[in-house]
């Protein structure tokens, strides 16, 4: 199956007292949820894939994710962004600016 859209949720744990955050001991495996379930009931008419992944390497930012084949990585994701990722990310290829790693990490600056 070849996807129109495929989103790797970073869903990465580590030990407990590990000296760098990650984004499943947030809501990285909520977020894998609430994607699957709206997109299934939005019902739209391409193919979209969510799926969770391993560490992506942006822990500080978390919860990370990145859309291929755009390859864009949205990091400090909140479940309260989902519907926003959906409908302009993914139904109007638009990019979510505020959540997109480069205008993040220059805010933090
Ligand atoms: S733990 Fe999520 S990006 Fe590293």
């Amino acid at each position: 199956m070849i996807y129109d859209k495929h989103i790797f949720i970073c869903t990465n744990e580590r030990a407990q007292g590990a000296a760098r955050k990650s984004c499943g001991e947030t809501h990285g495996l909520e977020l894998v949820d609430a994607f699957r379930k709206k997109l299934k009931e939005r019902n739209l008419p391409i193919k979209i894939r969510a799926q969770k992944s391993g560490c992506l390497d942006i822990c500080d930012f978390g919860p990370t994710l990145v859309i291929y084949p755009d390859a864009v990585f949205y990091v400090g994701v909140q479940l309260d962004d989902v519907d926003e990722i959906i409908e302009q990310h993914l139904m109007n290829n638009k990019i979510v600016e505020r959540l997109k790693l480069e205008n993040v990490r220059a805010q933090k600056k």
